[in-house]
């Protein structure tokens, strides 16, 4: 279906999954060691969260197509990656922001999910847009569609955790964006990319 009306106006799935770090790294950068246990329990809630619906999608949608038609180290230990997050994910969730081994569990996942998040925009997601080109919005359709499906169930979760680390007046915006679609949120920032451009711009 690459020229169904669809595809031709849905964003490319690489500018939502960079969209998804985006916010990913923003609410990382907003954890502070002082903040309130409330507050903390709350962006890290929010993470976690986010990591693992982005994680779902990438390995649902991203990665199976990338595989047909390339076949690199990063790839390849992109799956294991997102194992590695999954485990202090769930380490995370069962401490409390009291315990004192919860910012260094915090950190440890921050620095997994930069480390990821950068093999992906300098290699993979270029690597898609080199040899996937005419599928990228078809695809980005079928993200947007699974995230609803993912999210729905999650509604509850979702708004416990922000209220609660919003509660310094912050915006999270990796929550925000999960429950909004996170793209429609930043038009401007693939301005330089005339596709997207022109699709955002209407
Ligand atoms: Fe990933
Ligand atoms: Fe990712």
């Amino acid at each position: 279906m690459g020229d169904s009306l669809l595809s031709r106006l849905a964003p490319s799935i690489t500018n939502m999954i960079r969209v998804d770090h985006t916010h990913v790294q923003t609410a990382i950068r907003q954890y502070e060691v002082a903040s309130s246990m409330r507050v903390k329990k709350g962006i890290a809630d929010n993470i976690c969260l986010a990591l693992e619906i982005h994680s779902q999608l990438e390995e649902e949608i991203f990665y199976p197509a990338l595989r047909l038609v390339s076949d690199t180290e990063t790839l390849r230990k992109a799956g294991p990656e997102h194992n590695e997050m999954r485990e202090l994910i769930a380490r995370l969730r069962a401490m409390q922001a009291s315990d004192a081994a919860f910012d260094d569990t915090f950190y440890a996942l921050a620095r997994v999910v930069m480390h990821h998040v950068a093999d992906e925009e300098t290699i993979l997601l270029p690597c898609a847009e080199r040899l996937l080109s005419d599928r990228l919005g078809e695809m980005g359709a079928e993200m947007t569609k699974r995230r609803f499906e993912l999210t729905a169930p999650r509604t509850g979760e979702l708004a416990g955790s922000v209220a609660r680390s919003m509660s310094v007046g912050t915006v999270i915006a990796a929550a925000g964006a999960l429950a909004a679609g996170g793209w429609l949120l930043t038009r401007g920032r693939t301005a330089d990319r005339p596709w997207s451009h022109r699709i955002w711009s209407r």
